[in-house]
């Protein structure tokens, strides 16, 4: 599945299975390492990104 969005207010086109977490579609899709894995489990927040200016609840998982 093709996704487009603006990611730090950049058009970004990602190839990604629709079960793939938003961290390994920035990660290993889009080369943006910023964005980290720590727990897996969305109890640390390392992966924590911005909405909308609204954090999701996390973004390693789906
Ligand atoms: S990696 Fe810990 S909350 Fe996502």
């Amino acid at each position: 599945m093709s996704v487009q969005f603006k990611i730090n207010g950049k058009p970004v086109t990602a190839q990604a299975e629709t079960d793939t977490p938003l961290l390994w579609v920035i990660r290993d899709e889009l080369g943006l390492t910023g964005t980290k894995f720590g727990c897996g489990a969305a109890l640390c927040g390392a992966c924590t990104v911005h909405v909308n200016g609204q954090p999701p609840e996390s973004a390693c998982i789906t």
